[in-house]
């Protein structure tokens, strides 16, 4: 018998990893290693697995998560503070350690390995902490979720009337894959017993520019959002003041690498592993946008779309 330890599954990718993980083996071989234990869904208490308290800044708890696991899934830490990112996985490697771990899966993400991208580099710091760490290791770079498009796409808030949409340095293609498929895959490898000691990229099948996305936003929407790529102080004046981090000139300007990333082609990458693992076609961009933007099929899109 084998058992599992996941993290973050109250989030968007751990859920679903959760999710299916609960399909391939049986709940009493899964623990959930939860940051707020008082925060899970029904979906996760009625599950059947143990839910056990384990707070990334709190490495003490990640000892009482993880005791008696053989596999862990370290769901990198939501944050683009690249020091407080790193520490947080270094205390869950660390504690897979002290826990006797038999292979650990970290999510990482899918930039380059020489990455440009501010966000990349705690990623980068925590994989090559991981490998020297002696644990058998997977490190799986999961593409970039075609839900966090507004992320890339300017921050743009579709209901806020504002449809140009400001980008600095440069466009760039991006190999979008939703959560729920990265979730699948990530599922299925944890459960297989290959991959030991590879970083393998997860991405999707098809590439997008933003540009792209501006295209299909309009025609769902049935109106004209423009790309506009300026430069890095236009897009930090822009955005100024916005709320949360967001909003704040070191963020935006740590941001702003990502779009350089882009110009080097980091995210123009598709891997056929993703597809091969699911045996089936990955869901398509297209889908994600127009859930996000709550457009139903039938609607002005398909007359484009065909
Ligand atoms: N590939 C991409 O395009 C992309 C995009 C955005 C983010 N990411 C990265 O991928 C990760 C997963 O994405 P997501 O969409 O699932 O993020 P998410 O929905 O924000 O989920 C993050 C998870 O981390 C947990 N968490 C927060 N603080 C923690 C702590 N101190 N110790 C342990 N767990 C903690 C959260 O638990 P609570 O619910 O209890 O707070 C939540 O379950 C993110 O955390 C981020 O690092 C990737």
């Amino acid at each position: 018998m084998t058992k599992y330890v996941v993290t973050g599954s109250t989030g968007g990718l751990g859920s679903q990893v959760f999710k299916y993980l609960l399909k391939l083996v049986p709940a009493s071989d899964i623990i959930v290693s939860l940051h707020n234990p008082a925060g899970a869904n029904a979906f996760i208490k009625e599950s059947g697995a143990e839910i056990r308290r384990g707070d990334y800044g709190d490495p003490a708890s990640l000892d009482t998560a993880f005791a008696g696991a053989d596999k862990l899934l370290i769901v990198s830490y939501p944050s683009i503070a690249h020091e407080l990112r790193v520490k947080h996985h270094k205390n869950a490697i660390d504690a897979a350690k002290r826990a006797g771990i038999k292979h650990v899966y970290y999510t990482s993400l899918a930039f380059a390995s020489d990455s440009v991208a501010e966000v990349m580099q705690a990623h980068l710091d925590t994989e090559k902490y991981l490998k020297e760490s002696g644990l058998t290791y997977t490190i799986l770079r999961e593409g970039i979720y075609s839900e966090s498009y507004p992320l890339y796409f300017g921050f743009w808030d579709p209901k806020a009337g504002e449809d140009d949409v400001l980008i600095p340095h440069s466009d760039g293609s991006i190999a979008w894959v939703c959560r729920e498929d990265l979730g699948e895959a990530t599922a299925k490898i944890m459960v297989e017993d290959g991959y030991g000691n590879e970083t393998r990229l997860l991405s999707g099948s098809k590439t997008y520019t933003l540009k792209d996305v501006a295209t299909l936003a309009s025609q769902l929407l049935g109106r004209e959002v423009k790309l506009i790529v300026g430069t890095e102080d236009a897009y930090v004046r822009h955005n100024l003041g916005k709320n949360g981090p967001r909003g704040e000139e070191d963020f935006l300007r740590k941001w702003a690498t990502t779009y350089k990333a882009l110009e080097r082609g980091e995210l123009d990458v598709i891997d056929p592993l993703l597809q091969k693992i699911l045996g089936r076609e990955l869901r398509p961009f297209e889908d994600t946008l127009r859930e996000s933007l709550g457009v139903t099929a039938g609607s002005v899109f398909d007359k484009y779309a065909k």
